[in-house]
C-alpha cells in the first residue's frame, strides 16, 4: 500500500474555477473566480495550481507561488501527492443540496399513468406516489437502504460530487424517520461522500391518519408533537423540511411545522411552489428559511419577497430542481432568469428520488439548468457550488477553493467550464478528491 501522504499538489490545470468570494447573486452568479493558464498551457510557473495538507486547502494561485507556501510550511515533497489535471479544469466539487437518497422501490409505472393523464398530486391522493415509495422503505431493511445509499452516493461521487444533503421522508412515523435519518448519518461518517440530513416528516400526510378528520392537519401536529422532539434529540438532522404545496400541507401549516423546528434550534427549508402556486416563497422569506425549492409556479409576489429577504442581508437560496419538472413532463420551469435578475443567489440540485427525479447525475442538473433555464454555464456552477453550499448553511467551508476550505474538488476532461453543460450526457469527471485524497479515479493519473 502506498504510504499516506497529508499534502496535495493538483498542477497542470487549463483552468481553476475557484468560486472564491462567498455566495453568488445577480451578475455576481456568473463570476466563477477563475484563474486561467497562460502560454505554457498549464504547466508554467505562473500557470493556476493548488496545494492542500491533511484535509484542508493551503495554497491556490500561480504554481510558483504555490510551492513556495509548501516550502514556506515545511512540507515536504516526500509528503506530498501530485495530481496532474492533465490540462484539464478543476472546480470545487459539485455539492447537490436536495437528495431524497433513502427510499425502496422504484415507481417507474407512474410515468405511463401520467402520459395516460393521471397527475402526480392525484396519483399521491390515491395512496400511490410518495405513499408506495413509504410502503416498500418501511419494509426494507437497515442492510438494503444502506446498500442502496452506498450504491448511488458511489455514482454521485463519479460524477463529481463531494458533498449531498439528503431528506428522511419515506418513513412519515417517527420511528421510521429516525430510523432514515440514522442510516443518513451512518452513510456520511462512511463517506468518501459527506451527507448534510434534513428531516422531512412532513412528506405527505402518513397513511395511518389518511381517514381522520383534517388528516393534514392532524397528521402534522403529530409531526410538530411527538417526530420533531425526537428528531431534535437524536441530534442528526440539520434542517427541517415540508412538501408545502396545495393538497398536501398549505402554508398555514408549513408555517407552524417550520416555526416550531427553527424554535428548537433547526435551520428551515421547503419544497415550495412546486406544482401548484401556494406562497411556498413568500412563507420561505418570511421566516428565514435556508432554501426555497423547486419554485417552478413561484409567482411575481414570491420572487419580490425572495428578492426583498436578499436586498436586505438575509437570502434564502433558491434550489432549483429542472430535472424534477422535466421528468413530470411540468409546462413550468422555474424562472431561473427572473430569480437571478431580482438579485435572489440561485443553486441547483437533482432531488434524486424514485417519483419525480431518479436522476443522481449532478451534471445532467446543470446542463438542464443552461438548456432549459436559460442560465449560463458559469451561472450553473455557481449553483452547484458555492451557492449549494450556502443553500446548506456550509459556506464558510464548502463550496469554493480557497485557503482554509475542505479540500474537495473535481477535475473535469475539459479545457473549460464552459464545457461542462456542453457534452451532454458524457460524464466528463476524471477525478475526485474529497478532503486532499483522491476519492475517485476515471483513470489512474497520480504522477
Ligand atoms: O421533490 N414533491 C415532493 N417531494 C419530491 C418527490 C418525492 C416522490 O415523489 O417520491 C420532490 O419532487
Ligand atoms: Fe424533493
Amino acid at each position: 500500500m502506498a504510504p499516506h501522504r497529508p499534502g496535495l499538489l493538483v498542477h497542470n490545470a487549463a483552468e481553476i474555477a475557484t468560486l472564491a468570494g462567498g455566495v453568488r447573486r445577480g451578475s455576481a452568479q456568473s463570476d466563477v473566480g477563475l484563474l486561467a493558464s497562460g502560454e505554457t498551457g498549464g504547466t508554467g510557473p505562473h500557470d493556476p495550481a493548488l496545494a492542500a495538507y491533511e484535509g484542508r486547502i493551503v495554497a491556490v494561485g500561480r504554481l510558483s507561488h504555490v510551492e513556495a507556501q509548501l516550502t514556506e510550511m515545511g512540507i515536504a515533497e516526500s509528503s506530498v501527492v501530485r495530481l496532474d489535471a492533465l490540462g484539464g479544469t478543476v472546480t470545487p466539487g459539485l455539492i447537490d443540496p436536495h437528495t431524497h437518497l433513502l427510499f425502496s422501490g422504484t415507481r417507474h409505472a407512474e410515468v405511463e399513468m401520467r402520459q395516460r393523464g393521471h397527475g402526480y398530486l392525484e396519483i399521491l391522493a390515491a395512496g400511490g406516489g410518495i405513499l408506495q415509495t413509504v410502503r416498500m422503505t418501511r419494509a426494507a431493511s437497515d442492510d438494503e437502504l444502506l446498500d442502496h445509499g452506498r450504491r448511488w452516493l458511489r455514482e454521485m461521487l463519479s460524477h463529481g460530487v463531494t458533498t449531498i444533503e439528503t431528506k428522511s421522508g419515506y418513513g412519515l412515523d417517527t420511528s421510521s424517520e429516525l430510523r432514515l435519518l440514522e442510516l443518513a448519518g451512518r452513510l456520511g461518517a462512511e463517506g468518501p461522500v459527506e451527507i448534510v440530513p434534513t428531516f422531512l416528516g412532513a412528506h405527505a400526510v402518513a397513511p395511518e391518519y389518511r381517514d381522520t378528520p383534517d388528516a393534514a392537519g392532524a397528521y402534522l401536529q403529530s409531526v410538530i408533537d411527538e417526530q420533531l422532539p425526537a428528531v431534535i434529540d437524536q441530534g442528526i438532522a440539520k434542517s427541517c423540511d415540508v412538501f408545502c404545496e396545495r393538497g398536501v400541507f398549505g402554508v398555514s401549516l408549513a408555517r407552524r411545522l417550520l416555526s416550531a423546528a427553527r424554535d428548537r434550534g433547526l435551520d428551515v427549508r421547503l419544497h415550495a411552489d412546486q406544482i401548484q402556486p401556494s406562497g411556498g416563497a413568500e412563507l420561505a422569506a418570511d421566516i428565514g428559511a435556508l432554501s426555497a425549492d423547486h419554485l417552478g409556479r413561484v409567482t411575481a409576489e414570491g420572487i419580490h419577497a425572495l428578492s426583498r429577504a436578499a436586498d436586505e442581508g438575509h437570502p434564502v437560496v433558491a434550489t432549483l430542481l429542472p430535472i424534477a419538472s422535466f421528468y413530470l413532463a411540468e409546462e413550468h420551469d422555474a424562472p431561473a432568469r427572473s430569480l437571478i435578475d431580482a438579485g435572489i443567489p440561485v443553486a441547483l440540485g437533482t432531488d434524486f428520488n424514485p417519483g419525480t427525479s431518479p436522476a443522481p447525475n449532478a451534471q445532467l442538473a446543470m446542463a438542464f439548468a443552461v438548456h432549459r433555464l436559460r442560465m449560463s454555464a458559469a451561472e450553473s456552477l455557481a449553483a452547484m457550488t458555492i451557492n449549494a453550499a450556502a443553500a446548506l448553511g456550509i459556506a464558510a467551508s464548502h463550496g469554493s477553493l480557497e485557503v482554509g476550505k475542505h479540500a474537495d474538488l473535481a477535475i473535469w476532461s475539459v479545457d473549460s467550464h464552459a464545457l461542462l453543460p456542453y457534452w451532454l450526457g458524457s460524464d466528463l469527471v476524471r477525478t475526485v478528491v474529497k478532503r486532499g485524497h483522491v476519492a475517485y479515479s476515471a483513470e489512474a493519473m497520480i504522477r
